[in-house]
């Protein structure tokens, strides 16, 4: 078997043997296959799919080229939980520390930002001091020890997907449920949870643009999490506009923060206690009240123990002013007064990038004070001259730069509703409507 016989077998429309799918990822891990190679075979699946029984052994297999944590020597149903990919999505750092406080042991893989999506492990980052780098052993004893940690993979995890990822993302083959699947999945199963929460963003700022789109991959996850004897759950959530109002690193760990401590916007404070109530379900745990962790101090003490335990300075907890501030802030106004319709996460993440919060290559550098501040979401009425949103630049003229950009991001019509955020539930028994 050759990788040229896989590339025409997909091409063609045909569906690969386990042993043809193992052979691509073993290829790609060990460097085997040449690129080129991969990225055809990437573009084939990308256009004619993969049965489920193809992604489901492409997912274990992929799962299985490096190194897969063992967590059975942390006590208790350990529950993860992962976002597809959105921007503003903070929701990580507001839902791990939440559980953690409740009783769920957090052992937290994170990603970094890529494209214009981002990722805990920079969002953390942004905390003076915090270390994302933690070796096996050590990450293990931290979630016995406090009941949490969150790091980075080791270079030893996954290695199919890094090359994998990394050619999706230069081939233009990102968006693809099978591949999307395998990948996040491959991940979970790698990093040894008992269950799995997962919540899919649907729309402009996801990689997934459509709700029938969002389904197909949520099922696809479900599915795959089953069938590996985990536990699965996935929330379908929208993704048209940021999550809450920041984007960009220090402004989103500020508005965590302020979440943790009960002061959030509604739909981020609302969206991390169902999909903590998840979590705690999925651990056994017993139901509590989460949402006085958010105003007792429990949850945000939870954090803080994270910080210190991780090396960064905790105080940032009690004063959000230690995060890096950018020096320039700007505000870009309404010129028209009406109803906000709509403000396209898509375009206010591709200008937080041109302010330099995200990154095109995994090992290029961030500015993490940077970022956009949205003072208006939709639904929400603006006077002609009230500001939109507020943009947290290096200089002015990086500031200058985005705003015509920031601006045309919010359209601004006659009335308009507040969108829904939570839309599906996704188990292995079926798609649950919470829009309706
Ligand atoms: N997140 C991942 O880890 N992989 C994808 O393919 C998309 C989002």
């Amino acid at each position: 078997m050759t990788a040229l016989d896989l590339i025409r077998e997909k091409r063609d429309g045909q569906a690969h043997t386990d042993e043809g799918i193992r052979f691509l990822v073993s290829g790609a891990a060990r460097g085997t296959i040449p690129d080129y190679q991969l990225a055809a075979w990437l573009m084939a699946v990308r256009l004619r799919g993969m049965t489920d029984a193809e992604t489901s052994t492409l997912t274990l297999a992929m799962a299985a080229s490096g190194r897969q944590l063992d967590l059975s020597s942390i006590p208790g149903r350990k529950v993860d939980k992962h976002s597809t990919g959105g921007v503003g999505d903070k929701a990580t750092l507001v839902v791990a520390p939440l559980v953690a406080a409740a009783g769920v042991p957090v052992a937290k893989i994170s990603g970094r930002a890529l494209g214009h999506s981002g990722g805990t492990l920079d969002k953390l980052e942004a905390i003076p001091g915090f270390q994302v780098d933690l070796p096996v052993d050590r990450f293990i004893e931290q979630v016995r020890r406090i009941g949490i940690a969150i790091a980075g993979q080791t270079a030893d995890m996954v290695p199919a997907d890094r090359v994998l990822y990394a050619l999706r993302d230069a081939s233009a083959t990102v968006d693809s449920v099978p591949l999307i699947a395998s990948s996040v999945m491959s991940k979970k199963l790698a990093a040894g949870a008992d269950a799995i929460l997962l919540d899919v963003k649907a729309g402009r700022g996801a990689f997934i643009a459509t709700i029938p789109e969002a389904e197909a991959l949520a099922r696809a996850l479900v599915t795959l999490g089953t069938q590996a004897n985990r536990e699965t759950v996935a929330y379908i959530t929208d993704m048209e506009q940021p999550l809450g109002r920041a984007v960009g690193n220090a402004l989103e760990v500020k508005e965590a923060i302020e979440t943790l401590a009960g002061r959030g916007p509604a739909e981020l404070e609302a969206l991390s206690l169902r999909l903590g109530a998840e979590m705690l379900r999925l651990a056994g745990v017993p139901r509590v009240e989460l949402k006085r962790y958010l105003t007792d101090g429990r949850a945000l003490g939870k954090l803080a123990e994270l910080i210190a335990a991780q090396g960064g300075d905790p105080r940032v907890t009690e004063n959000p002013g230690l995060l890096p501030t950018a020096p320039v802030q700007r505000p870009v106004l309404a010129s028209t007064a009406g109803s906000i319709a709509s403000a396209d996460a898509l375009e206010i993440a591709l200008a937080g990038k041109a302010l330099g919060a995200g990154r095109d290559r995994k090992d290029a550098p961030i500015d993490l004070a940077v970022g956009i501040v949205l003072e208006k979401k939709v639904g929400d009425r603006v006077a002609a001259g009230e500001p939109l949103a507020t943009i947290h630049a290096r200089t002015a003229a990086d500031a200058t730069n985005v705003a015509d950009r920031v601006a045309a991001a919010f359209r601004v019509g006659g009335s308009a509703a507040p969108r829904v955020l939570l839309l599906r539930r996704v188990t292995a028994s079926g798609i649950e409507r919470l829009d309706a």
